[in-house]
């Protein structure tokens, strides 16, 4: 048994699968950089900025953002060596299982399940929450309350879960269901659509913080790090840490231009360029977009739905740039959740093309040639979680679960350098001790400044997955057919 779980996949089929892939392979460097920044600005700074500012951070959200970016860039150099090294669908879980074998990829895998699949649904959510806005805008009432909020909602250390007497999040189920249909219809089509969105949401981020720049005012920024309040997470050194585990979600979705793999044209050359690009782009425009939200109002005033919105709108000289914002946001969103679903499907396929899921969920499309039934699947469990769980909870879940991910990665690259020098690396992390090692410790930072209700989440999933590997993974595996 443990000799099955430690196994690892070898190069050679690894290359023999990156060459029979069935997937058309049209995606070009810039291209991939795109899809990392279509993946990567969204809910994060559009809604959880404003709210972990005025919860946790105050200004120091700043301080946070830079914290975050450093982990996620240490993470993002690893995921190049191994992407331009292990250049096939799956992401993290394809790597752990050319290193550290079936089991610890089965681990992985179930945490990305943990960072795609929800994360469609959290940004569902934030979409929900713009939208609404937009009603609002044009005093459109036809949607009530009930149906456009989650019907749970957290409390306390986000431990307990209460009702909150609202039916369902009808928007946010709707979003997750186009954007899987447009998954399934093709790459081609997703990836122009995400183009088009992502100079939107960019132009939008550099308007608000160009014209934003003349209405500043220092004062906002006084104090910088509020005092804590005595209690762990609550402003202060703490609060500065709890907020970029929290924040750390803004950066979630450069690492699914790795999953992308099969359907770059050069992969071992672009992966690794669209990886680092897109992430660097994101890090400048996130601590930029920080330092104005703070700048313009009072940090306890932004805990708002559609905080970014609410900045112009309480900016006498910015409304105008309000709509603007609002528009960027829906469309910013509804491109991470395209490729939230399009990593998501990729990885469920690459899992069920090794046995460890039901074949099914590894076919490919005929015509479309896309995993059709991995993306029916992850569409409808991301629109049931969109429709009635809250944004808090969702994010604090994904960013657990990719920080666990990230942590994996890292300790991989290095492993993989002592285990397998000989294997080609069209791109090599610098210092891999001092790169990785921080990259491990960042991240172990981040994770450990979330809520407890989050860990006893995180411990609920980690057994789940550890039973269903056993039920049924290590019994289909193709490692115990071979
Ligand atoms: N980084 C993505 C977002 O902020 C998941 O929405």
């Amino acid at each position: 048994m443990l000799k099955q779980m430690l196994t690892t996949k070898s190069f050679d089929n690894i290359s023999s699968e990156h060459k029979s892939s069935q997937l058309k392979r049209i995606l070009g460097p810039w291209q991939l950089a795109l899809l990392g920044v279509g993946c990567t600005i969204g809910t994060g700074i559009f809604v959880l900025t404003g709210q972990e500012a005025a919860i946790h951070a105050g200004p120091a959200i700043i301080i946070s953002f830079i914290i975050a970016g450093i982990g996620s860039m240490l993470a993002g150099l690893c995921y190049a060596e191994f992407a331009s090294m292990v250049p096939i669908a799956g992401s993290a879980y394809s790597y752990t299982f050319a290193t550290m074998g079936e089991f610890a990829a089965w681990f992985i895998g179930w945490n990305l399940l943990l960072e795609y699949l929800f994360a469609a649904a959290t940004v569902a959510v934030g979409w929900a929450r713009y939208f609404v806005k937009i009603l609002d805008h044009f005093d459109i009432n036809f949607l009530p309350a009930s149906l456009s909020a989650a019907p749970f909602a957290t409390v306390g250390d986000s431990f307990s879960i209460v009702t909150t007497g609202a039916i369902l999040n009808f928007p946010a189920m709707c979003i997750a269901a186009i954007a899987a249909t447009i998954c399934f219809i093709g790459i081609k089509q997703s990836a122009w659509v995400n183009s088009m969105v992502v100079v939107l949401k960019v132009g939008v981020i550099l308007a608000v913080i160009g014209f934003g720049a003349a209405y500043l005012s220092s004062a906002n920024w006084h104090p910088f790090i509020p005092a804590n309040t005595g209690t762990f997470g609550e402003f202060g050194w703490s609060g500065i840490i709890r907020a970029s585990g929290v924040i750390f979600f803004a950066y979630i979705g450069f690492d699914a231009v790795s999953t992308a793999a099969q359907e770059a044209r050069n992969p071992s050359r672009d992966l690794p360029f669209g990886l680092i690009v897109g992430l660097t782009i994101c890090t400048v425009l996130y601590i930029l977009m920080a330092a104005t939200l703070t700048g313009l109002m009072p940090y306890k005033l932004l805990n708002d739905a559609a905080p970014v919105a609410l900045a112009m709108e309480s900016t006498p000289g910015l409304h105008w740039l309000s709509i603007w914002v609002i528009i960027g946001a829906i469309a910013g969103l509804t491109s991470v959740i395209l490729v939230m679903i399009l990593a998501q499907s990729r990885i469920l396929l690459a899992m069920a093309q090794d046995g460890l899921l039901p074949a099914a969920l590894g076919k490919v499309h005929e015509r479309f040639r896309t995993p059709h039934v991995a993306t029916v699947l992850t569409g409808s469990i991301a629109a049931l979680m969109a429709g009635l769980f809250p944004l808090g909870l969702l994010s604090e879940l994904v960013s657990i679960g990719t920080l666990i991910a990230f942590i994996m990665v890292c300790g991989g690259v290095l492993i993989l350098r002592y285990r397998r020098p000989d294997i080609p690396r069209p791109f090599r992390v610098a210092w891999p001790w001092v790169t990785c090692g921080a990259g491990v410790i960042f991240c172990s930072v981040m994770a450990y400044g979330l809520t407890l209700g989050t860990w006893i989440r995180l411990y609920a999933w980690t057994i789940i997955g550890i039973a269903v590997y056993f039920w049924y993974g290590y019994r289909h595996s193709k490692l115990r057919k071979d």
